[in-house]
């Protein structure tokens, strides 16, 4: 099929090269002429782990094109797929639709015959159908809308587009054929598929990353209790993840949810709530319960290190999680901001985030090469993200650069069985 994805970040640029991969003919619109530029170039605008590749294959043998041209790509397109952001708008602390409906004015404008509209992005309950009669009145052609949101995490974002637990698909119209048609690959491995209408789908993106949230959040409170009556976190994680109606994943406490989606969908889904005058206590007490966790772990640094005026503090890891370069949302931001604050001196260290770390604080904190050069004179490091590049650290050695060898882990990277000698380590949800 014929598929123009319009916003060529994390999930257009992923969705569109997967599609790109099982035979379909892609064309990656995006306004930002840097990245349209460097991905012809083969240079990627994130990093992924396997997209380079993969992009690198699929535009070689010409299904995947890359343009800034909204109107020349989508005047023969058959389905096209919309992938802007939906942040939170600073000021109404509401979902920005600007960017959606700026992609569903120029899909209007330019179409050149009837079209099926797909939102990958994650957009509140009533968009889609506010859409589909935007794009259907005084138009010349029919636009079928279709909800199908995405639910791949960063860092894993190939294998779970092509491998997803489910495909979520609303619409107020007849598009199964052609949705068989868009997901025959994933299909005929007998993934499983939903049809619903709009709200539906839009509420099962929502419900989908506020429980995982919720998961989180909850063993991070846990974690909180269990290092103060002396239990192991670890332990627990292990006892409670093994009661199969719980299930074993998202229980691994951490610095906080962060990143571009749990944060700003638990907001939503709460908006979502208000909006139809219902009061939705425990997704209030979702968004509270993670910023109040990241209060704490500064008040325990500040407990460990006592007056944090003068002192250095290495931070290791300031993505949201690892294997991805995004920052946005990190809890390392609201970290290290209230460290500033308290006066501390900043050393950064991250695989892949240094980059979008500079954008965020620019001089305001010492970005260092490596994890030794980070902990040079300090008095405490802290782990913030899980790379496993962090778990080969010679943390004898990191020790050896410190003023103080002191390590607070927030995400159990090292082994509690072999703690390095000589090193007073905190452990988040361990005591001692
Ligand atoms: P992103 O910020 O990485 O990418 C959005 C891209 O859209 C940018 O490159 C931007 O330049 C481009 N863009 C914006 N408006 C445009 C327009 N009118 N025309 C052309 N290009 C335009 O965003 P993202 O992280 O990929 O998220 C996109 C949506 O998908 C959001 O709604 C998000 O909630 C949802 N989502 C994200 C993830 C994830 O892991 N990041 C997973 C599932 C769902
Ligand atoms: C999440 C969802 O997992 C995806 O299904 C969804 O598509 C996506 O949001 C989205 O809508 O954007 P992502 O944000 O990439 O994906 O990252 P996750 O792996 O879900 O982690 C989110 C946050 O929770 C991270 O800060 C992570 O460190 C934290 N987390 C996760 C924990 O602290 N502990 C866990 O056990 C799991």
């Amino acid at each position: 099929m014929k598929i123009v994805v319009i916003g060529t970040g994390y999930v257009g640029l992923v969705s569109g090269t997967c599609f790109a991969e099982i035979g379909h003919e892609v064309i990656c619109v995006d306004y930002d002429l840097v990245k349209i530029n460097g991905l012809i170039d083969g240079v990627m605008p994130i990093y992924e782990p396997g997209l380079e590749e993969m992009v690198v294959r699929n535009f070689a043998r010409g299904n995947l094109k890359f343009s800034s041209n909204i109107a020349e790509a989508i005047k023969d397109a058959e389905i096209v797929i919309i992938a802007v952001g939906t942040p939170t708008n600073s000021i109404t602390g509401k979902v920005d639709l600007s960017y959606i409906n700026a992609a569903a004015e120029a899909i209007k404008a330019n179409l050149g015959g009837d079209v099926i509209v797909i939102m990958k992005s994650t957009v509140p309950v009533g968009t889609c159908a506010g859409l589909s009669l935007l794009l259907n009145t005084d138009s010349k052609y029919i636009c079928r809308m279709v909800s199908n949101p995405e639910f791949l995490r960063e860092g894993h974002a190939i294998d779970d587009f092509l491998n997803p637990e489910r495909i979520v698909i609303g619409s107020d119209s007849e598009v199964e054929g052609e949705i068989r048609q868009l997901y025959a690959d994933h299909l005929k491995r007998n993934i499983p598929i939903l049809f619903g209408n709009f709200p539906t789908a839009e509420l099962i993106k929502y419900a989908a990353n506020t429980a995982l949230a919720a998961k989180v959040a909850l063993m991070n409170e846990i974690a909180c209790i269990s290092e103060r009556v002396g239990a192991d976190i670890t332990k627990i994680v292990e006892g409670v993840g093994l009661d199969s109606r719980i299930g074993n994943k998202f229980l691994s406490p951490g610095p906080g949810f962060g990143g571009s989606c749990f944060p700003k969908d638990t907001k939503a889904l709460l908006q979502i709530a208000e909006e139809v005058d219902f009061e939705g206590y425990l997704i209030r007490a979702i968004t509270k319960s993670n910023e109040n966790h990241m209060t704490n772990i500064v008040s325990n640094i500040s407990k460990i290190c006592g007056d944090l005026s003068g002192k250095i503090i290495t931070i290791l890891g300031v993505t949201y999680k690892a294997n991805t370069d995004d920052v946005r949302s990190s809890p390392a931001i609201n970290i290290i901001n209230h460290l500033l604050e308290m006066g501390a001196v900043i050393n950064i260290y991250d695989p892949e985030g240094m980059s979008g770390a500079k954008n965020i604080w620019g001089a305001k904190i010492n970005y260092c090469k490596d994890p030794y050069a980070a902990a040079k004179n300090s008095n405490l490091a802290v782990i913030l993200t899980e790379w496993v590049q962090f778990k080969e650290i010679d943390y004898k050695k990191l020790s050896e650069e410190m003023l103080e060898p002191k390590i607070y882990d927030l995400r159990n990277v090292i082994d509690i069985k072999e703690p390095p000698k000589g090193i007073k380590l905190y452990k988040l949800g361990i005591n001692g």
